[in-house]
């Protein structure tokens, strides 16, 4: 059987949405998934953001209060790697910008995966893209630069740009768009692939967009079996989703209260 792999989209910790972390928690605890990961911008990180520096965002948020919420998400979801997310990064840049003094401490005692106990509960922070299946690759979605409102065009420039089929989140918007070349002359049929998985967010915690946010709920899956991969995204809509010909939604008196820890 064909491994399955999930990607949880941007959470955006302490913006997350605790309807959409119960219903992945419900599906993944059910379904036995062989791999979780999450694509990145894990945490918000709004206090170290530079819109905030010198201002009362930088001194209200609580970050410490964050990384517990983190680490008991990881916990609940079976998260086994981060991607590391620009609001993931900016935690390490407001030392590096501000403190210095004391940034050579980044190479070991204050590297973000120490601080934030990823270490510790064995989950792999990825820094860079990399390759997780034949032909596909996991990006954050922010190293291309550029972000088009067109959901899977901004993963499909990614793609374009390494060559390879991406899955990609930051963009929060759910999209797949792909292209198939050759099929003349000898040259064989090849398709590129760029998957945005959308985000897991609160939308009402997006009060500092101008606009209603241009975005969509879902998470991305992976199967893999040998070197056959299909890749694809799964949104929620209204608490609940279809896959694999099953409607997941949290049964009825579900607890709205975290699980308790096992
Ligand atoms: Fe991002
Ligand atoms: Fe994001």
């Amino acid at each position: 059987m064909a491994r399955l792999i999930v990607v949880l989209a941007d959470l955006q910790i302490p913006w997350h949405d605790p309807n959409y972390i119960r219903l992945m928690e419900y599906f993944i605890k059910e379904r036995q998934p062989d791999e979780v990961g999450q694509i990145g911008d894990f945490y918000d990180s709004p206090g170290v953001g530079r819109w905030n520096k010198s201002s009362a965002g930088e001194y209200r948020h609580n970050f410490r209060k964050d990384k517990l919420k983190g680490l008991e998400i990881i916990e609940r979801l079976r998260i086994q790697w981060i991607q590391y997310g620009n609001h993931d990064l900016r935690f390490e840049k407001y030392i590096r910008d501000y403190a210095p003094a004391i940034d050579s401490f980044l190479d070991d005692e204050i590297r973000f995966e120490k601080v934030f106990g990823l270490e510790d509960a064995g989950v792999e922070l990825k820094r860079e893209p990399w390759s997780i299946a034949r032909g596909w690759m996991i990006a954050h979605g922010h190293e291309h630069g550029r972000i088009s409102p067109v959901s899977g065009s901004t993963a499909y420039s990614l793609a374009q740009k390494l060559d390879r089929n991406v899955m990609i989140g930051h963009t929060h918007r759910a999209g797949i768009r792909q292209s198939t070349t050759g099929g003349k002359f000898g040259i064989p049929l090849r398709t590129l692939t760029g998957i945005e998985i959308g985000h897991g967010m609160k939308l009402s915690a997006a009060g500092y967009m101008n606009a209603p946010p241009n975005w969509q709920q879902a998470f991305g899956y992976l199967y893999v079996d040998g070197q056959n991969v299909q890749a694809g995204f799964v949104p929620i809509n209204g608490g609940s989703f279809f896959f694999e010909g099953r409607v997941w939604r949290l049964p009825k008196g579900a607890s709205d209260d975290p699980a308790p820890a096992a």
